[in-house]
């Protein structure tokens, strides 16, 4: 299994804090059945900075680490930014770092709002030849509130990826709902694990597949696998035409 969202490189955000940790993810990554993961270190979220080199850099040392120690676990370089005004001028300098080298990029969007800017931005950074992948729309309470805004952006071309401890409901039962809806009307297109360590913010990726297969069936698993795979390579992932969800009716007088 692909696991294309973690923070399992050490010292550089609120995910690993040591390399002990980051043995200790890999160790439990492993155990989950993960044989390749993306480091998505957080980038321009008002609290860590980390650029392209730095990361790429990180990600060799690590790759050392894990071999020296037997484990079995490939890190990709990737990196997880938050969605800010001159993120295109970055893109340019090359501070900016897609997802293992491909034209796939993971865009952040605050966790209590959708920025007036964010259809534009998105719209120009694929004018660039990149695909934005919106992390965890699941849990950003304007999306919540209005999902339409994130169907349009979907239509738009963007893609999404869904964590897996939303989908367990380790988020609460809202989000957990909403995740499932967004399977459900074909507006997400990976399940990853957004892991920060072995406790509070873990992987549950086999938990969340299960819950996946039992609600939606053996293909929607392989749907997600393959399209992580896809991903990897810098590959055209499988998209389905997105709908809307639809809303319950209150009062019963509609
Ligand atoms: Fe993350």
């Amino acid at each position: 299994m692909i696991d294309i969202h973690s923070h399992i490189l050490p010292g550089v955000d609120d995910g690993a804090q040591t390399v002990e940790d980051a043995i200790n993810m890999a160790k439990l990554a492993v155990e989950e059945g993960v044989t390749k993961i993306i480091a998505t270190p957080h980038h321009q979220n008002g609290k860590y900075v980390n650029r392209k080199q730095d990361i790429l850099e990180k990600v060799v040392e690590l790759n050392n680490i894990l071999q020296n120690e037997n484990i079995p676990l490939e890190v990709l370089p990737g990196q997880e930014t938050r969605i800010y005004g001159e993120l295109l001028e970055d893109l340019d300098k090359e501070d900016i770092l897609p997802l293992n080298h491909s034209h796939y990029l993971f865009i952040e969007l605050p966790s209590g709002h959708v920025p007036r800017y964010t259809e534009k931005l998105l719209f120009d950074i694929q004018l660039k030849g990149f695909t934005p992948v919106i992390v965890h729309p699941e849990r950003n309470s304007e999306l919540i509130e209005n999902p339409e805004i994130l169907f349009n952006l979907v239509k738009k071309g963007s893609l999404t990826q869904v964590t897996a401890g939303s989908i367990t409901g380790h988020f609460g039962k809202k989000i957990q709902k909403f995740s499932m809806q967004l399977i459900e009307t074909n507006q997400t297109h990976f399940i990853s694990s957004d892991a920060h360590n072995i406790s509070t913010r873990s992987f549950r990726m086999r938990e969340s597949i299960s819950v996946v297969e039992k609600e939606f069936g053996r293909q929607a698993v392989y749907f997600f696998h393959e399209n992580a795979e896809l991903l990897i390579h810098g590959k055209t992932v499988y998209k389905q035409e997105p709908r809307q969800i639809k809303r319950k009716k209150f009062l019963g007088i509609f």
